[in-house]
C-alpha cells in the first residue's frame, strides 16, 4: 500500500564468553547512522558479567542471558526466542561456539559469521579468536584480513559474502595482527549484512 513504511527487519546477535562486543558496537553504530530499516532486536549473551551486557545497556539494546554450558539447551532456548521474535537473520559477533547443523537447518534464516582471517586456509573448528592470528603469524603470512560468510553445516565454510585483505608484514606478533584485522572487521561486517538482506 502506498505510504506504508517498509517493515523494519530484525537481527538477533549472538555473543559468547568474554566477547568485548566491538563488532556488536560497530554494527549498532552503522545501523543507527544509516537508517537502513534493520535493527538489532535482541542480543544473546552467555555470561552474565560479559562486557557486552553493559554495552547493550549503554546502547539501549535488548539482551538476554542464555547459558551455553549445554549447547543443546542453549539451542533449544534460542529457538524459543526466535519463534517469538521472528528475526530476519542471526548475526554471530564474538561468538566462539559451534551451532549444530540441526539448529542451522531448523532456523531457516541466514546466519552470518565474521572470521578474522582469509578463509578457507585458516577456517574450521578451533580457529576462533586469537588462534587464527597465531596460526597466520606462525605461517609467516604477509597478509591477513576479514571474511564475512554465511554459516552452513560446515560452519566456517559457508558461502563467502565479503573479504578484505590487509598487509600485516610489519606485525611483530599475533596481537598486532588481531588489532589490525579488527579495524577491517568493523567496517566490513554491517554493510555486508545490510547488502545481503536488501538483495534477498
Ligand atoms: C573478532 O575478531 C571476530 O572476528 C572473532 O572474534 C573477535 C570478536 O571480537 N570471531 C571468531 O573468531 C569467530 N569465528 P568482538 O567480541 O570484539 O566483536
Amino acid at each position: 500500500m502506498a505510504g506504508t513504511p517498509p517493515q523494519t527487519r530484525r537481527l538477533v546477535v549472538l555473543t559468547s564468553g568474554h566477547s568485548r562486543g566491538s563488532n556488536l558496537a560497530a554494527i549498532a553504530a552503522y545501523l543507527s547512522h544509516n537508517q537502513v530499516g534493520i535493527e538489532i532486536g535482541l542480543v544473546v549473551v552467555t555470561r552474565r558479567q560479559a562486557p557486552v551486557v553493559e554495552l547493550c545497556q549503554n546502547l539501549g539494546l535488548p539482551s538476554i542471558f542464555i547459558s551455553c554450558k549445554n549447547m543443546l539447551e542453549y539451542e533449544a532456548a534460542l529457538k524459543r526466542q526466535i519463534r517469538a521474535l521472528r528475526p530476519d537473520a542471526i548475526v554471530l559477533a564474538g561468538f566462539m561456539r559451534l551451532l549444530s547443523a540441526e539448529f542451522l537447518n531448523s532456523v531457516q534464516i541466514p546466519v552470518f559469521n565474521i572470521h578474522p582471517a582469509l578463509l578457507p586456509q585458516y577456517g574450521g573448528k578451533g580457529m576462533f579468536g586469537m588462534n587464527v592470528h597465531t596460526a597466520v603469524f606462525e605461517a609467516g603470512e604477509k597478509t591477513s584480513g576479514a571474511t564475512i560468510h554465511l554459516v552452513n553445516s560446515e560452519y566456517d565454510r559457508g558461502q563467502i559474502l565479503a573479504q578484505k585483505e590487509i598487509d600485516i608484514s610489519d606485525c611483530r606478533n599475533p596481537q598486532e595482527i588481531a588489532a589490525r584485522v579488527l579495524k577491517i572487521e568493523h567496517v566490513l561486517y554491517a554493510p555486508t549484512i545490510v547488502k545481503y538482506l536488501h538483495e534477498r
